[in-house]
């Protein structure tokens, strides 16, 4: 070989390594090595919804608490074993997350197609998609080629995702952290216009808060009561639970925000407009709900060499 032509083929392997252990996602990266994938995940996610139709909610909600937690990486995918404390029990997720047994499902039916190709990050982030738009709700191009994580953080877990009873300046900057605006925070939180929440999580707020309707405090105080029933269930958008629209913005307008993070975005302070707009303007939120998951879905991946492709969603390799 040429001097020169080794230079050039020295430089493009050195190009091709740097490139690909600090890689972009992108929209088409299974394209060759797993064509069927898509199809895989929406037939799985709507036969999933078919027989529960909160699973999709659910599954949107693992999506946000594994990319709040060291990046969309599939952490919270992985099962606590003897030697490995993952993040399934930290305060967030204990008795709450839900919705693994369709991931693995999914995974197992796509390796059965794809073998050892596709991340479980992916999985997840394709799935949210999924139960989204089967919910009635966008649908959006999710950028792909996550890898899945060999670690998890349960303490990250407990302090960096969200608590229902945090105020608006919390949560801003619990999403600044994760590269997200207040704006994000608030379309974001239109994801609760589809699921369900325990009364554990909603208690102070029907009983002791002033910024809520008296009628739907007491409605909630049916189920909800002062003390037991810590695990009864209420749906967080009041009118259309298991509809992913924009009435979720109507309910905090009328002051029937399920939790008191729910209702600080409507409570004399910088997202009111915001939330007046959406609850409004269904086309403009479901518009920018999309293109907000998607920068949601973007947060620090594992790309390239970095991380695996777990074999199961559970374990790492
Ligand atoms: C802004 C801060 C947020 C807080 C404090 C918060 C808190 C909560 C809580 C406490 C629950 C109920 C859990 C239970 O009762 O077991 C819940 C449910 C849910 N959250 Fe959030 N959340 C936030 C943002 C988000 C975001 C950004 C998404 C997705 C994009 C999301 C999606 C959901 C969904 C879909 C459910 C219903 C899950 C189900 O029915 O299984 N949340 N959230
Ligand atoms: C159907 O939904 C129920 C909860 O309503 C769940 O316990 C069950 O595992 C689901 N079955 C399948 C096949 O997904
Ligand atoms: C899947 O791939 C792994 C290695 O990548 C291999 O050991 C295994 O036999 C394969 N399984 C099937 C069913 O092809
Ligand atoms: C309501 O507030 C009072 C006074 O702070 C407190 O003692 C009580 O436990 C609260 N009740 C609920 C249901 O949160
Ligand atoms: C917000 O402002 C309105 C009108 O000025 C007022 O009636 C209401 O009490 C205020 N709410 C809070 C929580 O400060």
């Amino acid at each position: 070989m040429a001097p020169f032509t080794k230079l050039c083929v020295a430089l493009s392997i050195l190009s091709l390594l740097a490139c690909c252990t600090n890689a972009q996602l992108v929209n088409n990266f299974y394209a060759t090595t797993c064509p069927s994938l898509e199809t895989t995940v929406r037939n799985t996610m709507t036969s999933a919804i078919k027989n529960e139709s909160r699973i999709g909610a659910s599954i949107l909600r693992l999506f946000f608490h594994d990319c709040f937690v060291n990046g969309c990486d599939g952490s919270i995918l992985l099962d606590d074993t003897a030697t490995f404390t993952g993040e399934k029990n930290a305060a967030p997720n204990r008795n709450s997350a839900r919705g693994f047994e369709v991931i693995d499902a999914i995974k197992t039916s796509v390796e059965a197609s794809c073998n050892a190709t596709v991340s479980c990050a992916d999985i997840l982030a394709l799935a949210a998609r999924d139960g989204v738009f089967l919910l009635g709700g966008p649908s959006w191009i999710v950028p792909l080629g996550r890898r899945d994580a060999r670690t998890a953080s349960q303490t990250a877990a407990n302090n960096q995702i969200p608590s229902p009873f945090s105020d608006l300046s919390t949560l801003t900057s619990m999403f600044s952290a994760k590269g997200l605006t207040a704006n994000d925070l608030t379309v974001l939180s239109g994801a609760h216009t589809i699921g369900q929440g325990e009364c554990r999580l909603f208690r102070t707020r029907i009983y002791n808060e002033t910024n809520i309707d008296p009628n739907f405090a007491t409605l909630r105080k049916t189920t909800c009561p002062l003390s037991g029933g810590d695990t009864n269930l209420a749906p967080l958008d009041t009118l259309t639970p298991t509809t992913f629209d924009n009435n979720y913005y109507k309910d905090l307008v009328a002051k029937k925000g399920l939790f008191h993070s729910d209702q600080v975005l409507f409570n004399n302070g910088s997202q009111d407009s915001l939330v007046t707009s959406y609850s409004t303007n269904s086309a403009t939120f479901l518009n920018d709900f999309a293109a907000a998951m998607i920068k949601l879905s973007r947060i620090s991946p594992l790309t390239g060499t970095n991380g695996e492709i777990r074999k199961n969603c559970r374990l790492v390799n």
